[in-house]
């Protein structure tokens, strides 16, 4: 007997759990907005560190408060030498996203109060992981390459600062510029898993340090966030631009899931797709690397031969793998990238979880049996 309710949606498809000031989305019209801006402006005319106060605020900030907001921010990039401990003794083979989620649980520990949960609290813990996730991703992947710490650098923005924290020099205007595009463009996205994952956190009235660790857990999977290292690990698959087609029909023959295309909700290019697709090409160039952008383009026009009439189309994973290869990335530090970028909007979320919650708590269809009769084990 199905107690089968018309409420049922597997994966919580079309479901709406949560009410949201700060993205917008459009699947059919493929629209993107932060607060009412489109991504595209957002892309081309602001800054990371901007778009998160954007989303934040829900407006976005005069110049006295973005300054004001800069120097906070800032003020939070340094490691406390505990945490610089940690990382030291994390297994140089560890993967990075394991790395990152293990280190952002632990910044509960040097928090005095980790579970206050005031809106001011949370802002502040939120601040501190947005600012030391990058020093934690760069520290790691030197420790890794048993390479010394590069402290922050006050003088320089978010994308600049990781940057030079990775590398170890000062990085160009245009890489800088590059990555603070990716920034801004993954920074917040509706009700994603690793968003929704957060919010279903906080609303036990956990702590800020559980909902990111959480988040961060669930953007490692290849459905999502981890998406971006399984396409660079298919263009590397590809050996040239004529092996693309055969490469990609056999993956339709096979229905392997092409990464990096298809979503949830965009049934119409990624907005996103459309911004990083510009980039990649102008970085492609730029660095020697417009074999990846080719067969990129060349994989984008076999899908939409093949599957644009299912609604298939790029997401934001698709070109940010050849964008974060030209910036000098490594593999398997495009998620955690995602990650550094998210966590701006996984905070917002449960900013505005906190500020009107209630406990999550679906309920299910019991498809089992009833009246079942307890059998003595020695009657089994
Ligand atoms: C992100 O939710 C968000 O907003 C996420 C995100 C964000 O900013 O937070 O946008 C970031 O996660 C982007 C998605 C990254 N993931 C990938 O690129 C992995 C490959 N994509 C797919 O696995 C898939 O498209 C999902 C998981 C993204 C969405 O899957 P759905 O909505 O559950 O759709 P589905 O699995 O039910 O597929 C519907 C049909 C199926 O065919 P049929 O069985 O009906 O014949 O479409 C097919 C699927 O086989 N399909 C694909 C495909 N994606 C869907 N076929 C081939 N390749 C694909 N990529």
């Amino acid at each position: 007997m199905s107690t089968a309710s018309s409420t049922f949606s597997k994966g919580l498809e079309g479901v709406v759990a949560a009410q949201t000031e700060m993205s917008f989305i459009n699947g059919t019209e493929g629209i993107l907005e932060y607060v009412g801006i489109s991504i595209g402006d957002l892309a081309s005319k602001s800054t990371f560190e901007e778009t998160v106060f954007l989303l934040w605020n829900k407006r976005l900030p005069t110049q006295p408060e973005l300054d004001a907001f800069t120097k906070e921010l800032r003020s939070d990039y340094a490691m406390c030498d505990a945490l610089k401990a940690r990382i030291r003794a994390l297994p140089k083979d560890a993967q990075p996203m394991h790395a990152l989620r293990t280190i952002v649980s632990s910044m509960a520990m040097d928090d005095p109060n980790p579970n206050e949960n005031s809106v001011e609290a949370a802002r502040h813990k939120a601040l501190r992981i947005l600012a030391g996730a990058p020093a934690v991703v760069a520290a790691f992947d030197r420790h890794r390459r048993g390479l010394d710490i590069v402290e922050p650098d006050q003088s320089l923005s978010f994308s600049a600062n990781f940057l030079w924290m990775l590398n170890g020099e000062k990085p160009t205007d245009a890489m800088v510029r590059a990555f603070d595009i990716c920034m801004i463009t993954h920074a917040d996205h509706g009700l994603n898993n690793s968003t929704f994952t957060a919010r279903v956190i906080i609303s036990t009235l956990s702590d800020m340090y559980s909902a990111m660790t959480g988040a961060i857990g669930s953007l490692r999977g290849p459905l999502h966030g981890g998406a971006n290292e399984g396409v660079m690990k298919m263009l590397n698959e590809i050996p040239s631009l004529d092996q693309v087609e055969p490469y990609i029909m056999d993956k339709i023959k096979n229905k392997d899931r092409i990464m990096g295309f298809g979503h949830r909700v965009y049934k119409a290019k990624d907005p996103r797709a459309a911004e990083l697709m510009t980039l990649a090409k102008q970085l492609a160039d730029d660095t020697g690397n417009m074999d990846l952008y080719e067969k990129s383009h060349a994989i984008e026009q076999i899908m939409e031969r093949e599957y644009a009439s299912k609604g298939i189309y790029p997401n934001v994973d698709f070109y940010s793998a050849t964008t974060y290869h030209c910036i000098g990335l490594q593999l398997d530090l495009f998620t955690p990238m995602f990650a550094l970028s998210r966590i701006a909007g996984w905070a917002g979320h449960v900013i505005e979880q906190l500020s009107d919650n209630r406990l999550y708590r679906p309920t299910t269809d019991y498809v089992g049996p009833h009246n079942v009769a307890y059998t003595a084990i020695e009657d089994r």
